[in-house]
């Protein structure tokens, strides 16, 4: 049975672009493996408190972190399981101000974390989780993606190193661009192209 965990990251609750499309992104999987259950955290309306100071001396002393005891490192051992016992990841995200929004940030700073899910290695991170697939469906108000780009992206760069670092290498982008101007017909439109790469990428990981 395929575990779905599907994290929305946008505050604007019911007007949000992104998870409007992560939803219906996380319906087709839903629709392609039956029997998957679905777990959504809506990190937009309840953002993970951030880190503590026992979570950042724990995280400096290294493997010696077992002394360490806080509400931060309970969230991160609860992040982490929860993220380790899933199939699939879907984040439905805003770009703010470039790139992710301060609520997803709160959760990468939980779940990448040195002896839990990457090690640190002679050259570089290790990572310690298995692969899968993560889908990621951005809104962002202008273009930062393909032709018309006209601002800097530090949200797909980012997301590739924070979640590649801990092993999670199939990260697929569904960009949602220019919903701040563009005409209801073509969001649509966007969706339908977006939904449909959706479905090719789901046909080749079944091939
Ligand atoms: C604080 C903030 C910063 C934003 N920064 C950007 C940005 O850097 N680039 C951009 O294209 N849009 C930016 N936007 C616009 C949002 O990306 C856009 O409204 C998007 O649809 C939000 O996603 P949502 O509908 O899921 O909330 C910003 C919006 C806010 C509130």
């Amino acid at each position: 049975m395929t575990k779905i965990l599907h994290l929305t990251c946008s505050p604007r609750g019911a007007e949000s672009h992104s998870a409007a499309l992560s939803t219906a992104i996380a319906q087709r999987l839903i629709a392609a493996r039956p029997g998957a259950t679905h777990s959504l955290r809506d990190l937009g309306a309840a953002p993970p408190d951030g880190i503590d100071g026992p979570y950042a001396s724990a995280l400096v002393a290294g493997q010696a972190e077992t002394g360490f005891s806080s509400p931060a490192l309970d969230r991160s051992a609860a992040a982490i399981a929860e993220l380790v016992a899933a199939d699939m990841l879907v984040i439905g995200t805003p770009m703010h101000n470039f790139t992710v929004p301060a609520a997803l940030k709160a959760w990468i700073d939980l779940v990448v974390r040195p002896f839990h899910t990457f090690a640190p290695g002679a050259n570089g991170k290790v990572a310690l989780l298995c692969d899968k697939p993560v889908f990621v469906a951005i809104a962002s108000g202008g273009y930062f993606h393909g032709e018309g780009a006209a601002q800097p992206d530090f949200l797909t760069p980012y997301l590739s190193a924070a979640l590649g670092c801990i092993g999670l290498r199939s990260v697929h982008f569904l960009p949602l661009q220019h919903t701040a101007r563009a005409r209801a017909s073509d969001l649509e439109q966007q969706t339908h192209a977006l939904l449909d790469r959706v479905d090719d990428i789901l046909g080749h990981m079944e091939a």
